[in-house]
C-alpha cells in the first residue's frame, strides 16, 4: 500500500458532471497498491486500518491523472524545419505538399531510416513526454505508405510499449496521402490499404484503431467511407482527420461511419457539430497544429456548448506541430479555443482516454483504475496552465510506478 498525502487539490477528472467540472478535492490523499488506485479523497476521510503503508507528501501540490496524448505521430523519419522557415516566408503548407513537400517528404525519410534508429528516437521523444506528465500516448503509422513500412512503424509501437516509459495506443494511418508511386493509380492504393495492409494490421493485432486524412490533396470523403467500413469489418475503430484545412464534410463522415474521434475540425460546420453531437463522437482539438499552420481555432466553445466533449493533444509530427509539449498544448487550448484550465484538464484526461478506448481503466482518479498520476508544482489547476513553463511537473507515475521524478 502507498499513500500520498498532503495534497493541495486533487483533481479526480470522473467522467461525470459537465467539461469544466474535474470534480476537485482540496487537502486530500491518494492511496494505490500495485499498479491500482485503492482509494482518492479528502485526507480528514481516509480509511484507517490500511496496515502498513509507505508515505509520499505532496508538499500542498496539485495532483491529477496522468496526461494521455490522444494524437501523435511519433514515429518518423528526418525533420522539417526548412518548410517551416518557408512557411514563414509566407510559403502555405499545401503549396509545400504541391511542390512534393510536406507528408510526402517525412515518408522518404522515414522509409529509409532503419527500425533502431526510429524506434531509439521515438523512445527519446516519450523519455521527455514522461516527464512532462504524458503517462499514455496514442500513435500512429502513416509515413511509410506501403505495407511493410507501414508494418513496421506498427511494429515499432509494439517494441516502444513493451518497454516504457508510456502506455502506447497504436493507430493505423495508411491512408495519410496517396504515396508518390500510386499519383496516378489512387484506386490501386486504396485496394492495397484494404485488401492488404488491414488485414494484416488486425490479424497481427497491431493497431486499434485505423485514421483518415479527409482533405484536398489527400483522401475525398468517399475514398474514406471505403476505407474505413473496410477497418470497421475487420474490428477496427475509426478516427478521421476531418476538417483541418476547410470544412470537407469530415466530421459528418465520422458519425456515420462511428468513429470513437473526429480530430482537428477548426473548419467544422454548424451540420457537422450537429452530427458529432448526435453520433457520440469526440472532438479532438490538436491547438499547436492551428498555431503553427496559422489556422483558425477549433470552435471548442461551439463544440462544448453543443454538448460535444473536447479533448486536447499535440498532433506531434515534424510539419504541422513538431512539438511533444501537451502542456503547453493545453495552454494554448485555453487561450486560442476559449476553454477553461478545467475543460482542458478534462480534455488531456478522462476524455482524451475515452478517444483512445482506455476510460474504463484510464484518465482519472478512481477506486479501481491504474494508478497512473502527477504531482504538479502548483496550488491549481488554474494556476498551473496559466504559468507557462518549461516543466511544472515534479512526479511521473505510471502503473503505480515511479517513471520520472524532479530531482
Ligand atoms: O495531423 N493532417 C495530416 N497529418 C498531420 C500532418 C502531417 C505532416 O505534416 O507531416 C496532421 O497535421
Ligand atoms: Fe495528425
Amino acid at each position: 500500500m502507498q499513500i500520498l498525502r498532503n495534497i493541495g487539490a486533487l483533481a479526480t477528472c470522473r467522467a461525470d458532471g459537465g467539461q469544466d467540472d474535474v470534480q476537485l478535492i482540496h487537502n486530500a490523499a491518494l492511496i494505490w497498491n500495485g499498479d491500482r488506485i485503492v482509494w482518492a479523497g479528502p485526507a480528514d476521510e481516509m480509511p484507517a486500518n490500511l496496515g502498513t503503508a509507505v508515505m509520499f507528501d505532496a508538499r500542498g501540490g496539485l495532483v491529477i491523472p496522468g496526461l494521455v496524448d490522444c494524437h501523435t505521430h511519433l514515429v518518423f523519419g528526418g525533420w522539417r524545419a526548412g518548410e517551416f522557415a518557408q512557411r514563414c516566408r509566407g510559403t502555405s503548407y499545401q503549396e509545400i505538399a504541391l511542390q512534393g513537400g510536406g507528408i510526402a517528404s517525412t515518408v522518404r525519410a522515414t522509409r529509409a531510416a532503419d527500425d533502431t534508429t526510429l524506434v531509439n528516437r521515438a523512445r527519446g521523444f516519450l523519455d521527455a513526454m514522461v516527464q512532462l506528465g504524458v503517462t499514455t500516448v496514442e500513435c500512429k503509422s502513416g509515413y511509410g505508405l506501403t505495407l511493410n513500412d507501414e508494418l513496421r512503424i506498427l511494429r515499432d509501437y509494439r517494441a516502444l510499449a513493451d518497454t516504457g516509459p508510456c502506455r502506447i495506443v497504436p493507430t493505423v494511418l495508411g491512408a495519410h496521402i496517396v504515396p508518390a508511386e500510386f499519383a496516378s493509380d489512387r484506386a490501386g492504393y486504396i485496394r492495397m490499404l484494404v485488401d492488404e495492409l488491414l488485414p494484416a494490421v488486425a490479424a497481427e493485432k497491431l493497431a486499434r484503431f485505423c485514421d483518415v486524412f479527409v482533405e484536398e490533396n489527400a483522401f475525398t470523403v468517399e475514398e474514406a467511407r471505403g476505407i474505413l467500413t473496410a477497418a470497421v469489418r475487420l474490428g477496427l475503430k475509426p478516427k478521421v482527420h476531418a476538417d483541418q484545412l476547410r470544412d470537407g464534410g469530415g466530421a459528418a463522415l465520422a458519425a456515420e461511419v462511428g468513429a470513437l474521434s473526429a480530430d482537428h475540425l477548426e473548419h467544422v460546420s454548424d451540420a457537422g457539430i450537429a452530427a458529432l453531437k448526435q453520433a457520440g463522437v469526440i472532438a479532438v482539438s490538436l491547438p499547436i497544429a492551428s498555431l503553427y499552420l496559422r489556422q483558425q481555432a477549433m470552435p471548442a466553445r461551439k463544440l462544448i456548448d453543443a454538448g460535444v466533449p473536447v479533448a486536447v493533444a499535440t498532433d506531434f509530427n515534424p510539419g504541422s506541430a513538431p512539438s511533444f509539449h501537451l502542456p503547453f498544448a493545453m495552454t494554448l487550448a485555453c487561450t486560442t479555443q476559449m476553454m477553461t484550465p478545467a475543460e482542458v484538464l478534462k480534455g488531456a484526461t478522462i476524455y482524451a482516454a475515452r478517444a483512445v478506448g482506455r476510460d474504463a481503466d484510464l484518465g482519472s482518479l478512481e477506486e479501481g483504475k491504474r494508478a497512473d498520476f502527477l504531482l504538479i508544482d502548483a496550488d491549481d489547476v488554474d494556476q498551473w496552465l496559466y504559468h507557462l513553463r518549461a516543466n511544472a511537473c515534479r512526479w511521473t507515475v505510471v502503473g503505480g510506478r515511479t517513471a520520472w521524478k524532479a530531482r
